[in-house]
């Protein structure tokens, strides 16, 4: 099928590559002319494994093209919308993006056009879409909207979207349900070359949930919000273990051997960022409270986290007790591991509140040091873990990227002015860093003192 996905950004570009390499002939659209550019010449402008390789082989074979949004929609039977929806100073998701392309397929659609949002947007955009394409349509053009929320995770983005495990979509006519089953159907049977895996035929089928629009706008929202509130919850935990002497990963274990719990999500840190979690909970509880529901346990889920920066940052003075002057190294300034994107990473926050206290700060992060440049220009970046060890004071691990548990304590400890280590993601092993002799500090009462120190400090 001819289908066109408007924003290439790690959605979009997702969303079309895998749509091509599924079988589909796809047009994406990029209103940034850089980044199109980039994507025309074949540069990658963003981070996500197994994404470049897709492009290229898709491109080959002539499935996937790159263009203006008006191109692309003039192109597909279908239309995915995948542009930003970023949070307004008051909460609400900024649609502005998604009117301006409703605005444009109005203008320049043709005959009968599924219109899809992929974007996660709050529940009843699906009807203000529908209003403003039928107010601004010039053509006599018919048009289904229709949702489709994406649920994948930057860092896996490939891997999610052609081996999820549900696809939901929200159409209110059944030529849009039809379309959309169509469209995944390649996926819906696991019926397809996979770029990744060569076990494929023994995954899972994913479930084709079909609900109505409304449905599915607050699918995506619900899930977002449920998955932040249990990591916020985790955190509390992991205070209550540090002030009363428990260790949050035992905790942690054995709430998620019950079924009705599981273990995902149950990792303590210094909070939940990105572009979807912050801004999904703040939307959610904005269109809640617009829609008359007071979901005021939500605010205390965002609460929770906006404390987890200063409570990590009161970690570090406890163990260096004055921080001016002190270099501090951080590894990791993505907000997750396997993605270059520093939206609302907490790491950047951490650094500004230790620059803020006079700290000087020794960062590396295996993909996201080009766009922590355009957020904080002045620390110093380094080519690799042991270059920001190097004279430091402590290490912060922020983002457990793989490589950080590969390193050479010991030549490590050789580097540092002192062997602290304080981890922000529970990621490395307290034993093992203080058999090397490391100080390791952990979240949620984690902690691990070499016997040397621990006989000084007792005296
Ligand atoms: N990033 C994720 O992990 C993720 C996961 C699921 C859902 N989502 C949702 O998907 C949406 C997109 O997220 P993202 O992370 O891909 O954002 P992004 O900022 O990386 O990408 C959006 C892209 O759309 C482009 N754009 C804006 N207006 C355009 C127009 N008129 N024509 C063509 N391009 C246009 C922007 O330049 C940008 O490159 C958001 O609503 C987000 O909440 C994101």
């Amino acid at each position: 099928m001819k289908l066109s996905v408007i924003g290439a950004g790690y959605v979009g570009l997702t969303t079309a590559a895998c749509l091509a390499q599924i079988g589909h002939d796809v047009f994406c659209s990029e209103s940034d002319l850089d980044k199109l550019a980039k994507l025309q010449n074949g540069v990658m402008p963003l981070f996500e494994p197994h994404l470049e390789d897709v492009i290229e082989g898709v491109r080959k074979v002539g499935r996937l093209h790159f263009g203006s949004t008006e191109d692309a929609i003039v192109w597909g039977d279908a239309i995915f919308i995948c542009v930003g929806t970023p949070p307004l100073a008051n909460g609400d998701a900024d649609l502005h993006a998604i009117e301006a392309v409703a605005r444009t397929i109005a203008k320049r659609a043709t005959g009968y056009r599924l219109v899809i949002e992929k974007s996660t947007v709050p529940v009843q955009t699906g009807a203000q879409l529908r209003k403003h394409l039928s107010v601004h349509g010039t053509n006599g053009s018919k048009y289904d909207v229709a949702s489709n929320p994406e649920f994948l995770r930057e860092g896996s983005s490939v891997e999610d979207f052609l081996h999820p495990d549900r696809i939901v979509i929200g159409a209110d006519s059944p030529r849009a349900t039809d379309l959309l089953r169509e469209i995944y159907e390649p996926i819906v049977q696991q019926r397809f070359d996979c770029p990744i895996h060569s076990d494929c035929p023994k995954r899972k089928k994913p479930i084709f949930l079909a609900t109505d629009t409304n449905s599915a706008e607050l699918i995506k929202h619900a899930s977002n919000s449920f998955l932040a509130m249990k990591i916020s919850f985790i955190n509390m935990v992991a205070n209550l273990c540090e002030a009363v002497g428990a260790d949050v990963t035992k905790v942690a274990q054995g709430m998620g051997l019950d079924p009705r719990i599981g273990p995902a999500f149950l990792n303590p840190g210094i909070g939940f960022g990105g572009f979807c979690f912050p801004k999904d909970v703040q939307a959610f509880i904005r269109i809640a409270e617009k829609s008359g529901c007071d979901f005021s346990l939500l605010r205390e889920v965002e609460k929770i986290n906006q404390r987890r920066v200063e409570h990590f940052v009161e970690q570090v003075r406890n163990e260096l007790w004055v921080l001016r002057g002190k270099k501090i190294a951080v590894w990791g300034l993505a907000f997750k591991p396997n993605t270059d994107d520093v939206r609302f990473a907490p790491a950047l926050s951490i650094i500004r509140s230790l620059q803020a206290e006079g700290a000087r700060i020794q960062a590396y992060d295996p993909e996201a040091m080009e766009k922590a440049k355009n957020e904080i220009p002045d620390l110093t970046y380094c080519q690799n873990a042991y270059e920001a060890a190097k004279g430091a004071d402590a290490v912060l691990l922020l983002t457990e990227w793989e490589e950080f548990r590969a390193i050479d304590w010991k030549r490590l400890g050789g580097l540092m002015e002192r062997s602290l280590i304080v981890d922000g993601r529970n990621a490395l092993s307290p034993d093992d860093l203080t058999s090397y002799g490391f100080h390791y500090v952990g979240i949620g009462g984690v902690s691990g003192t070499p016997q040397e120190l621990t006989s000084l400090v007792n005296g």
